[in-house]
């Protein structure tokens, strides 16, 4: 499939999209989150791809919803036309592991978007922030929900009321990110961890993944039980036996994916 807003590399059983809007420092207009949600969809559908990562250019990731295309909205025509939940909400709901990987501005939907993802890996050259505030309007895609969640109260509130931008080191600090890197590693760094999730067993990867977002979304004793639940599971895979065999037997597990 052809896209005009973004770039599709597959390899090792990872697929990459890279956000493509240069001249508008890949702002998410209606094309580009449409293209965006068929491309998840394509590589949810393939085999051969065990881990997502999403990416933008060096000097951003994404600077949020296209302020140009968004000014014209009247409240009804947001209600109806149920704006940003209609096609932006598709990466929360992959099953394969989604890694950010984060560069320059991640502001307005771009910091949404990435908080979306299962985990972000950010150079060292990343802004994060939801700035909505200074255009007259609040974040949209989650991010007053996200971030606080993220950072906590006091800082998810300064940064959505005074628009304030976090470095890289604070993100990393304030348990925005995983980990921060050189610009000039980051593509490598997020490669690396997409490879060593294809290496596991993909089944159990989902499962852990379905369990740590149980955590995120649910209070702490439905995320306790719900984790309980899917490990007992787990019992029942043959992935599980060859996994317990292999180090028994100092060996590498060859997971058959069941
Ligand atoms: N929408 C549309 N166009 C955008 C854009 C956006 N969010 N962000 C940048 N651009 C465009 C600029 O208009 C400019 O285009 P022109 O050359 O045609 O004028 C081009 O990208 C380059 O931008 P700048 O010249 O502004 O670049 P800069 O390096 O001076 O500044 C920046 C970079 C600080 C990121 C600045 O562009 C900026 O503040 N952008 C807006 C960030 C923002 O407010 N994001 C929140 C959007 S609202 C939202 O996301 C709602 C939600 O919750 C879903």
């Amino acid at each position: 499939m052809a896209y005009e807003t973004l770039l599709i590399d597959i390899e090792d059983q990872i697929g990459t999209i890279t956000l493509n809007r240069p001249d508008a420092l890949n702002a998410f207009n209606n094309q580009l989150m449409t293209e965006l949600t068929q491309a998840l969809d394509a590589f949810e559908a393939d085999d051969d791809i065990g881990c997502i990562i999403i990416t933008g250019s060096s000097k951003a990731f994404a600077a949020g919803a296209d302020i140009k295309e968004m000014q014209e909205l009247d409240y009804m025509s947001a209600y109806q036309d149920n704006f940003i939940t209609r096609n932006w909400e598709r990466v929360t709901r992959c099953r394969k592991p989604v890694i950010a990987a984060v560069a320059g501005y991640a502001l307005g939907g771009g910091c949404e978007l990435a908080m979306m993802c299962d985990f972000i890996i950010c150079a060292e050259n990343a802004k994060f922030g939801q700035p909505e505030i200074n255009l007259g309007v609040m974040p949209g895609a989650g991010g007053t929900q996200r971030l606080t969640r993220f950072v906590g109260k006091s800082k998810a509130m300064e940064m959505c009321l005074t628009g304030r931008m976090m470095t890289a080191e604070e993100a990393e600090r304030s348990g925005l990110v995983s980990r921060v890197v050189p610009l000039d590693t980051l593509m490598d760094e997020a490669k690396k961890a997409a490879r060593a999730i294809t290496l596991k067993s993909r089944p159990i990867v989902m499962l852990t993944k379905e369990s740590v977002n149980a955590a995120y979304e649910t209070m702490l004793l439905q995320g306790v039980t719900f984790e309980r639940r899917l490990f007992h599971s787990m019992f029942s895979t043959e992935d599980q036996k060859e996994g317990m065999e292999a180090f028994i037997e100092k060996r590498d597990p060859h997971f058959k994916n069941r």
